[in-house]
């Protein structure tokens, strides 16, 4: 199987803290990818770094065999790397659907004249994109939202708007912060066919979740990282068994529930 994501010896340091620790990590083409741990173990500041919000101190970070280290994160974006937030951003002023084409600039097209006078290619690329977004929220099952205001959209509604917007420009690769966070078990139950969904569809999907039950329900590997470092990589199965894993993040209450098959309600420390 062949990679899309590859990190290699990456790491990031912040004054006299090492959140990312020489990280090797691969992620396989087409699978579901999880990234736990214990809170401030460096999973969002690993995302960060992949989809290029904060340059590594050291390290590679190769995307599709395109070694992307020092490319800003917009043309990251433009090579297929989308991702949502631990924190929920959406603009809770603007509509469903636009907040949805913010997802989308990068990919347009137009003069600034072209835009000013809404000269044909601009309307054409407008209509594109409005096309595209209301597929992405179709695929999230927000269609019927489009003209809402993102404000009055539930809790479990504004994730989703977010993974349409990360959606919107048909990523390669999804990063998912926490995306479980604050759902109920429908809801969460509901993310995981989403997810399957977007992987199915062809995007490959790396996710950092403290839910346990939807972490070892979805993914085909998970990496394990403590204080920056990669303690464990592998299968969900291999890694709820592993006794450094317990030790540092799951603990032994959960590491049994997980064994007699919850699905719900396992979270991590
Ligand atoms: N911009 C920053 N400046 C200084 N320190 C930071 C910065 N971002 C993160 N850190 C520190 O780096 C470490 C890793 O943080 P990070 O947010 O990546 O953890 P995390 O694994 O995502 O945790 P959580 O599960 O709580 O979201 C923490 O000690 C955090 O305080
Ligand atoms: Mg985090």
């Amino acid at each position: 199987m062949t990679n899309l994501l590859e990190v290699s010896g990456l790491t990031r340091k912040f004054a006299g803290l090492v959140a990312v620790d020489n990280l090797d990590m691969q992620v396989a083409a087409g699978g579901i990818h999880a990234v736990i741990g214990p809170n401030g173990a460096g999973k969002t500041t690993l995302f960060n770094l992949i989809s290029g919000l904060l340059p590594p101190t050291s390290g590679r970070i190769i995307l599709a065999g395109q070694d992307v280290t020092r490319l800003p994160a917009h043309r990251r974006a433009a090579l297929g790397v989308a991702r949502t937030f631990q924190n929920i951003r959406i603009f809770g002023a603007m509509t469903v659907l636009e907040n949805v084409l913010t997802g989308l600039h990068t990919t347009a097209r137009a003069t600034l004249p072209e835009v000013i006078f809404r000269l044909p290619r601009f309307r054409r690329q407008e209509r594109d994109a409005v096309a595209q977004a209301m597929a992405a929220l179709d695929l999230v099952g927000l269609r019927d939202q489009a003209n809402s205001r993102a404000a009055s959209l539930s809790y479990g509604d504004a994730r989703r708007l977010e993974i349409a917007r990360a959606m919107a420009a048909r990523p390669r690769l999804l990063l998912l912060d926490e995306p479980a966070a604050g759902l109920n078990p429908a809801e969460t139950t509901r993310l995981a066919d989403l997810v399957r969904t977007i992987r199915s569809a062809g995007t490959t999907v790396l996710l950092v979740e403290h839910d346990m039950g939807f972490v070892m329900d979805i993914s085909e590997d998970v990496t394990v990282l403590s204080f920056g470092r990669r303690i464990f990589g592998g299968p969900p199965l291999a890694v709820r068994q592993d006794p450094a894993v317990i030790e540092a993040y799951l603990g032994h209450k959960v590491a049994a529930k997980l064994a007699a098959g919850a699905t719900t309600g396992v979270r991590g420390a």
